[in-house]
């Protein structure tokens, strides 16, 4: 079966917004997609990585003329690509060389709360700090971003958000695109408003439902193309905006297959022509360009602006089968005791509220024993008319997604997520539990909801090891 159609409710889609700014075929001229390199580790042994992430302010060629400052990981705007490999231990040496605090917020791992870097780990400016953990989950596209509270939004807005590869020995056995950079390239979807002088003015762009522009940016490239050299291709998708949900097709309705979501491989791979992704979610998608020869150009639309290009060179021919399992769930087993939570994302513009109250950082919202799984009933209750979908996103955890009012989840709703667009009217339910202590956020992750309030805080303790758990204050920052 191949799907055809966006799955989420048409009439909540972003383009029915009063504030929507549509994007716009962009008049300049074909750029060479820019693809993050590898970050290089400071070391690597058997057992151990240790790695350097700086953030740092500098300046980026994105549009013809004047260069835009931005703001990046150990580069002017975005990031490295930051690999992790399983069962490894990982050091980062995280360090803020601007000219505020930041946070180093590990989007999708499994970590304990000190090192997820949500708002309670602020590193100020001139600071450093080492994180310690090990890496123990399933291959998976994660990402690095900013978030101290309230400017989350507009530090990602400034370009602070990178890729983190997590690799494992399963992926690694199925005939999948893996070779960094010319078959397997993260492809980070962001939309900007250039000013006349090219700089990005977040406060004269602001909108509290999420700030947006009419010119696509992919992996800080405008209006991208990608030289194909192998028959397939994997394109880590990762939308990396702050509210622009996209929904994706390749010129002649290419067929392509989803392998992957947010936490993992997919159960199953999943065959498309339309895709939609909402903020801060990853899909892992295979394109094979079989019917294509040297010298054809293939488009990759967002609606029906056309966001990026594939120039298809000589490649050999590949003629392997992605397998129809590729995952297996190991979640812990549901029973009529398993304690159900309720969560409600409410309200739009200034008004958003998760379960009626504004984000605090010094109030804990919820507890949850570590190693427990319990049921997140998770409403949005906005309605068709006004609403949205809300992306939510637990830190901290990978949940399995159980149903949408009662249906079943989408089909690409497989395997581990940790992000989750609800639609209005409706109630998802998945099971989460975590892995390790500490004090996690939970929020929509339109980013000016989140820093305007949508969001909430978990305190995870391990009855085995109780501990006091550091909160910043407001004031202290
Ligand atoms: Cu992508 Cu609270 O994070
Ligand atoms: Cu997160
Ligand atoms: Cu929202």
């Amino acid at each position: 079966k191949v799907y055809t159609d966006y799955f989420f409710y048409e009439p909540a889609f972003n383009t029915h917004d009063g504030g929507y700014i549509p994007l716009e075929a962009t008049d300049v001229a074909p750029q060479k997609l820019k693809v993050p390199e590898l970050l290089t580790p400071d070391k690597e042994t058997d057992t151990d990585m240790y790695y350097t992430v700086i953030s740092q302010a500098g300046e980026a060629n994105i549009m013809p003329g004047k260069a835009t400052q931005t703001w990046g990981y150990n580069q002017s705007l975005l990031g490295k690509t930051i690999l992790f490999k399983r069962g490894k231990n990982i050091h980062v040496t995280v360090k803020n060389e601007l000219p505020e605090l930041t946070t180093y917020h590990w989007h999708g791992l499994n970590v304990p709360g000190d090192i997820d870097g949500g708002c309670h780990t602020p590193v100020y400016p001139g600071e450093s700090k080492v994180l310690n953990f090990k890496c123990d989950q399933p291959a998976a596209t994660l990402w690095l971003h900013a978030h101290p509270c309230p400017s989350t939004a507009e530090q990602v807005w400034h370009g602070l958000a990178t890729a983190v590869v997590v690799k494992d020995e399963h992926e690694a056995t199925f005939p999948i695109p893996r070779n960094y950079g010319v078959d397997d390239i993260p492809v980070i979807l962001q939309d900007r408003h250039f000013d006349e002088n090219n700089q990005w003015d977040y406060k004269a762009d602001y909108d509290p439902d999420g700030v947006q522009g009419p010119t696509a940016m992919i992996n800080g490239t405008v209006n991208p193309y990608f030289d194909v050299t192998t028959q397939k291709v994997r394109l880590r998708l990762l939308d990396g905006a702050n509210r622009r949900e996209w929904r994706l097709h390749f010129s002649d309705d290419l067929e392509f297959t989803q392998i992957a979501g947010d936490g993992s491989l997919l159960t199953h791979p999943v065959k498309f022509t339309h895709l939609m992704i909402t903020c801060a979610e990853r899909q892992e998608i295979v394109v094979d360009f079989g019917k294509y020869k040297d010298g054809d150009e293939v488009v990759l639309y967002s609606d029906d602006v056309a966001i990026m290009h594939f120039r298809i060179h000589d490649y050999e021919k590949d003629d392997s089968v992605i397998p129809d399992t590729l995952f297996e769930m190991n979640t812990p087993e549901v029973t009529k005791d398993t304690a159900v939570r309720h969560v409600v994302m409410s309200g739009m513009d200034e008004e958003v509220a998760l379960d009626g109250k504004k984000f605090d950082m010094e109030r804990i919202d919820a507890k949850q024993t570590m190693g427990n799984c319990e049921i997140w009933e998770v409403t949005n209750t906005n309605d068709c008319e006004g609403g949205m979908v809300h992306p939510f996103h637990m830190h901290g955890c990978q949940f399995e997604v159980l149903d949408r009012n009662g249906h079943a989840p989408y089909p690409n709703e497989t395997g581990l997520k940790d992000t989750i667009g609800v639609n209005p009217d409706e109630t998802v339910r998945f099971k989460a539990w975590f892995d390790h202590p500490g004090i996690f956020m939970y929020h929509c992750h339109i980013i000016e909801h989140e820093d305007g309030g949508m969001m909430a805080q978990i305190q995870v303790d391990d009855p085995e090891n109780p501990q006091e758990f550091h909160i910043t204050k407001m004031d202290e920052l």
